[in-house]
């Protein structure tokens, strides 16, 4: 049989791993999918690199439309990245008939309620797993591996970067400003690495796994995300010393609130969708995912914790995922359109519309770290306020400050609590004359 023709729609670090991969492990993967798959085109914009990565096999185009007319083209593989060309671009493939993979979570987190829409109109496939956690066929465990069970929430370390950053200044002590100039320089972080550090990354993979996890469409305009640019090393140092570790989780969270114990927000039901540096107990394996590696988190009822771990980003691993989904297509691309795996895990009639819930109704528990005077009855002030906003204590540390003897730090953590709670407490903490300076409050998550 005629081996399947793929368009590759940029020839970057990503699009160079699939054609190496392909190439190198082309006979276990006919084996693998029943046919040959075959890179027949790429478009990109430097077709002279194109064509050294390629050679003369393959017919290099700068123009990704003739990709997505030609009718010998079966599946289009989009590895331009953002929102704008490429959605164009996806969408005028579904429009011809394509099956497409992408490795593009902006998108898929942004748009995929239209592009999902559309595919199935069509009756075309929309593939993603290289948008989530790279190398780790997280996708497939969830919608697959995973679909006996009610998913009761999934914690994942789901940007490198950010984890690379993290364990750099957890070794070394060293501030966030420094380590991230040096992961710049060792290319672990972007020149414009917003996305990365201020976990909006995190947050297009996070969204696309809560829609998976749930049935929920993606809704990545209602995630609340914060990165790590604020941190400082002084609190990853304290935390450590209370036996946690701090990471940049994503996390999706089906709640019930009916037994929440706060009154606001008794009989709410939805799903809790975040990303925000997280303490974490030294103890769990997540905790110990260091430098630039992935990993995800999935609690689900029937099969108790699961783990998934591996590179969530470079060449071939990412290439690693996109050449899955191009079995998967080719496995499928005969069957009735009906009969495939869900884009979102669950049928496109059978979607939930338990909704995203607001950050204030969210409980967990946290780490604050007040730098307070050092005076009679300033533990007591605090304490007073957070009992009176319903916030129980679990632990509190005293350690010189680091500035003046008249200062100290004053590290808490509390049991779970409402957000809405302890934004309440925190205004007024803040404003008692003997906090000296602003609160940093890291949320905790135990999960256990
Ligand atoms: N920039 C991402 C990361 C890799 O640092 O994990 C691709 O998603």
């Amino acid at each position: 049989m005629k081996p399947i023709q793929v368009g590759l729609l940029g020839i970057g670090t990503v699009g160079r791993g699939t054609f190496e991969v392909l190439k190198r492990n082309q006979e276990e993967i006919k084996r693998r999918a029943g046919r040959g798959i075959e890179i027949a085109m790429v478009a990109d914009l430097d077709t002279e690199r194109a064509k050294a990565i390629v050679g003369s096999q393959v017919q290099v185009v700068n123009d990704a439309k003739a990709i997505i007319v030609n009718p010998e083209i079966d599946i289009v593989v989009e590895l331009i990245g953002g929102y704008g060309i490429a959605k164009e671009l996806v969408m005028s493939a579904i429009d011809a008939g394509k099956h497409v993979v992408t490795a593009n979570k902006a998108l898929i987190a942004v748009h995929g309620t239209e592009i999902f829409a559309a595919a199935h109109k069509k009756g075309v496939m929309i593939c993603f797993e290289a948008a989530v956690a790279g190398g780790i066929p997280i996708i497939k465990a969830l919608r697959e591996g995973l679909t006996a069970n009610r998913i009761e929430w999934i914690a994942g370390i789901i940007n490198g970067t950010t984890n690379f950053i993290l364990s750099e200044m957890r070794d070394k002590g060293l501030p966030f400003d420094v380590v991230l100039k040096q992961a710049q320089e060792l290319g672990y972080a972007e020149a414009d690495p917003t996305f990365d550090i201020e976990g909006v990354d995190a947050a297009h993979k996070a969204t696309i796994l809560s829609a998976i996890a749930f049935g929920i469409p993606v809704q990545f305009n209602k995630a609340y995300v914060e990165g790590i640019s604020k941190l400082q090393a002084q609190d990853i140092r304290y935390a450590e010393q209370l036996g946690y570790r701090i990471k940049l989780l994503g996390i999706a969270k089906r709640v019930n609130t009916a037994a929440s114990g706060a009154k606001e927000i008794d009989g709410v039901e939805g799903v809790e969708l975040r990303v925000h540096p997280c303490l974490v107990p030294s103890k769990r394996l997540i905790a110990n995912v260091e430098g630039a590696m992935n990993a995800v988190m999935i609690q689900a009822d029937a099969v108790g914790t699961t783990l998934y771990y591996g590179k969530g980003a470079g060449s071939e691993p990412t290439a690693s995922a996109v050449i899955a989904d191009l079995v998967d297509v080719t496995r499928l691309m005969t069957a009735d359109p009906l009969n495939r795996v869900p884009h979102l895990a669950f049928q496109p009639d059978s979607m939930s519309d338990l909704a995203i819930l607001p950050m204030d109704s969210v409980r967990t528990s946290y780490y604050l770290r007040l730098v307070v005077a050092d005076e009679t009855g300033v533990l007591a002030k605090i304490t007073g306020i957070l009992a009176e906003t319903d916030i129980s204590i679990d632990a509190v540390l005293q350690r010189p400050g680091s500035e003046s003897k008249q200062e100290t730090d004053l590290i808490i953590l509390t049991h779970s609590c409402l957000e809405a709670h302890m934004n309440k407490a925190l205004t007024k903490i803040q404003s008692l004359k003997s906090v000296l300076a602003p609160i940093v409050r890291i949320r905790k998550e135990d999960l256990s």
